[in-house]
């Protein structure tokens, strides 16, 4: 038997209900704040992807979905292409193709699939879906300000809320300008250098390659040694500070509760200046329910103009996972309001009946005059209707037809004109 690929899975009803409840809402905020949406290819080319996340990043070393895409016709080359396994490379690299800096300050969130081959566990997959917003533009546009960052957290915290998700924890950081990190990195270097030995494997290819990483380890050996380690606060210059100092002070003015942590770098090596994840207890190890950051140096990376740009993708199997502790799918899904029961020879004129109620937007499931009317009554309640509809030779020749509450048990003939009125009604 075929069966679905590890790591990746069905999303079914019920509980794709949830899903769409939630993107729903998430729809909702963006446009309270003006993002509007854009979607880019789920394959890019890889060089993207290394260049815009980092070559010795986990991601980009080991959890890409690469291959070699022969050319089709001598006209077309053959090329290295990537699943992508995040969004904001791609949308750096639509910003500088179509020339969004014509456009001042971009505000802009995506909702789809991610693909990285990582160890699947609870909250991680292959394929995953991120909801994920950037703010990108010329420096004219303001696209640097602390006031874009704070507002960006802001609008999180809000969506978090009015999910119903209020246990969380902001974590912010920052990981300082790109010339801050050279300094800091050099200085993790020597500080790594008579100790690294006893750290794990990683950390010990890490203290070469890209001591930042070694913030991140998760070993518990480790983390004694990470704790004396120099940190990156106060390698930040003046403006950096100040730019960290402000979206500080703009969050605890409008209320956003959060904490810092020094130690937070990111898995991704486009981050300058701030940093941040929202954690949530009932994840487990996998508690990052989103996370984020600036990315002031990407445009040019890649090859474009100055581009500052501050943004963030949610984990959205981890928000409906966090979710499902408290709402049922069921609660969210639309049930159908009648029932429609043919009796025999009557589907013709069940499916006009049904074509008239929906007009009027009501959720209508249409039997089959194959059954009988015990069977359509189970049918009925199985799928959760309010009410049931019989639809039979005699009904149709007065033009009234038999409604009965499958709640209430409550039964009466009503007139076609009237029937979606009273279905409506209660
Ligand atoms: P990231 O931290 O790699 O950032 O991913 C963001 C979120 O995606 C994570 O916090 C987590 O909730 C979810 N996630 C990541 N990997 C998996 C997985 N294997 N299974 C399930 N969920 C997962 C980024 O991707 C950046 N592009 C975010 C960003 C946007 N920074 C600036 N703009």
């Amino acid at each position: 038997m075929i069966k679905a690929v590890r790591g990746t899975r069905d999303l079914l009803p019920p509980d794709t209900a949830l899903w769409n409840f939630v993107e729903a809402a998430v729809r909702d905020v963006f446009r309270a704040y003006n993002f509007q949406e854009i979607r880019t290819p789920i394959f890019e080319e890889t060089a993207l992807f290394a260049r815009g996340v980092g070559e010795d990043t986990d991601i980009v070393a080991k959890e890409m979905y690469t291959w070699e895409d022969r050319s089709r016709a001598a006209s077309e080359k053959g090329q290295s292409l990537t699943l992508r396994p995040e969004n904001t490379a791609g949308v750096v690299r639509a910003y500088i193709e179509r020339k969004l800096w014509d456009r001042g300050l971009n505000k802009l969130y995506y909702i789809g699939p991610q693909f990285r081959r990582e160890r699947p566990q609870k909250g991680r997959f292959r394929q995953f879906y991120q909801i994920g917003a950037e703010v990108i533009g010329p420096p004219a546009s303001g696209s640097e300000s602390p006031a874009r960052d704070a507002e960006v957290l802001e609008m999180l915290a809000t969506l978090l809320d009015r999910l119903g998700i209020t246990d969380w924890n902001l974590e912010l950081n920052s990981v300082g300008s790109s010339k801050e990190r050279v300094k800091f990195n050099e200085a993790l270097r020597i500080a790594l250098e008579p100790v690294k030995d006893k750290m794990c494997v990683d950390c010990q290819r890490r203290a070469v390659t890209n001591p930042l990483r070694v913030l991140d380890c998760k070993v518990p050996e480790d983390q004694p040694i990470i704790e004396t380690l120099p940190r990156i606060v106060d390698f930040l210059e003046e403006d950096s500070g100040k730019h960290f100092d402000e979206v500080q002070n703009i969050l605890t003015k409008v209320g956003v509760p959060f904490t810092l942590n020094t130690r937070l770098v990111r898995g991704l090596d486009y981050y300058t200046r701030t940093a941040f994840e929202f954690t949530h207890g009932a994840l487990g190890a996998q508690n990052a329910i989103l996370g984020g950051g600036r990315y002031d140096g990407l445009s040019e990376a890649l090859g474009g103009p100055a581009a500052p740009g501050i943004g963030f993708a949610i984990g959205e199997d981890r928000l409906v996972l966090s979710l499902q502790e408290k709402a049922s799918a069921e609660s969210v899904m639309s049930k159908p309001a009648v029932y429609i029961a043919p009796m025999a020879g009557m589907n013709g004129d069940a499916a006009q009946l049904a074509r008239q109620l929906r007009r009027h937007d009501l959720v209508v499931e249409l039997g089959d005059d194959s059954f009988r009317l015990k069977k359509s009554f189970e049918a009925a309640t199985k799928v959760g209707a309010k009410y049931i509809l019989i639809v039979g030779e005699n009904e149709v020749k007065a033009d009234a037809f038999a409604l009965k509450n499958l709640g209430t048990g409550e039964q009466a003939s009503v007139p076609r004109g009237e029937l979606a009125a009273k279905i409506r009604a209660n």
